[in-house]
C-alpha cells in the first residue's frame, strides 16, 4: 500500500521534528521544510497528504497564508501552533483542505505518551480529523478534543498567566541583586523547583512563552486581575496583616481545590 506523505513546515527543529519523527513511525513518508531547506514550504503544499505548520508562533499566520491556497481540498492543513484561534481561523479561511487544530500540551524533548496530552480542534472535515486522532491515539497519547476558543481560555490560565508568574518571578529575583550563586547553597526545595522553572524559560525559548503572552487575546485581563491580586497582598502585608493573608488564602484554597 502507498504509504501517505506528510509534510512538516518547521520539521527542521523543535515541535515539528518531533511530529515527523512520531508520523515517520506511523508509516507515513515524511519531508520537512526549514528557512534553509532544498524543500520549501510550497513544495510541501502542493505534494502532500498532510502539511502541517510548525514554525513559530511569530511565524505561523505568514506560513499559512502562503501555503493555505496550495494544500487541496481532501487533503489535511494542521498546525501545531500554541494557540489554536487565529491559526484555525487562518488555516479555514486560506485552504479548502480538511483543517484541524492541534497543540501538544509539551515539549519536543518528551518521547514517553503516557501523561502527555495532545489538543485537537476539528476546523474542517472528518478524514483529516479522524486521521490525526487515530495516529495519536495509536501512539499512546491521550487526546483532548475541543474548540479553538476553549482552547485559548484554558492557556490564558495554564501557560499565560503561569508563564508571566514565572517572568515575573525570576525579574523580581534578579532585582534583589543577590547572584544566583550565593543563593543557590541557601535555596530549599520550593525554591530550587522555582528557580528551574524560571531558568527553563528565561534561557531555553524565551520567544516562544513572549509570543504566548502577547498571542492569546484573554492576556490583558489576565494580568489585571494579576495586579488586583498583587494589590490585595501588598495592602495586608503594608498593615502586617499575617492573619488577613492566611484568611484569604484558607478562603480562596476552598473555591480554588
Ligand atoms: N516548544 C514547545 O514546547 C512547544 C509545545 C507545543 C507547541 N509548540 C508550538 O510549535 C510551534 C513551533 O515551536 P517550536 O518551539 O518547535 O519552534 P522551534 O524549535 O524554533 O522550531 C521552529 C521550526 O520552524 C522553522 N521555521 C522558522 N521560521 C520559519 C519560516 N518562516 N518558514 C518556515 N520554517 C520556519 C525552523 O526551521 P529553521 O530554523 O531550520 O529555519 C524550525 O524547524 C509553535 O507554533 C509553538 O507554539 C511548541
Amino acid at each position: 500500500m502507498k504509504k501517505m506523505a506528510a509534510g512538516i513546515i518547521g520539521g527542521t527543529h523543535g515541535m515539528g521534528r518531533w511530529l515527523a519523527g512520531l508520523l515517520r513511525e506511523q508509516g507515513f513518508a515524511v519531508r520537512v521544510a526549514g528557512r534553509e531547506t532544498k524543500t520549501t514550504a510550497a513544495d510541501l503544499a502542493d505534494r502532500c497528504d498532510v502539511v502541517v505548520v510548525a514554525v513559530p508562533i511569530a511565524a505561523t499566520a505568514d506560513v499559512i497564508r502562503e501555503v493555505g491556497p496550495k494544500v487541496k481540498k481532501g487533503r489535511l492543513l494542521m498546525d501545531l501552533t500554541s494557540l489554536k484561534a487565529e491559526p484555525v481561523a487562518l488555516m479555514l479561511a486560506h485552504s479548502e483542505a480538511d483543517v484541524v487544530g492541534c497543540h501538544p500540551l509539551f515539549g519536543p524533548s518528551v518521547n514517553e505518551p503516557a501523561g502527555h496530552p495532545i489538543v485537537l480542534c476539528r476546523g474542517r472535515g472528518d478524514d483529516g480529523h479522524v486521521l490525526m486522532k487515530d495516529v495519536f491515539g495509536k501512539a499512546g497519547y491521550p487526546v483532548l478534543e475541543t474548540t479553538p476558543e476553549a482552547h485559548d481560555k484554558m492557556m490564558s490560565i495554564i501557560q499565560a498567566l503561569n508563564h508571566f508568574n514565572t517572568i515575573a518571578l525570576g525579574m523580581a529575583v534578579a532585582e534583589a541583586g543577590i547572584p544566583f550563586s550565593e543563593l543557590q547553597p541557601f535555596s530549599t526545595p520550593m525554591f530550587k523547583t522555582k528557580m528551574e522553572m524560571v531558568q527553563k524559560v528565561f534561557t531555553e525559548t524565551p520567544g516562544l512563552y513572549a509570543d504566548i503572552l502577547a498571542g492569546n487575546p484573554r492576556t490583558k485581563k489576565i494580568m489585571a486581575s494579576y495586579a488586583r491580586v498583587v494589590r490585595k497582598i501588598r495592602a495586608l502585608m503594608d498593615a502586617g496583616d499575617a492573619a488577613g493573608l492566611k484568611k484569604m488564602m484558607e478562603d480562596t484554597a476552598k473555591t480554588l481545590f
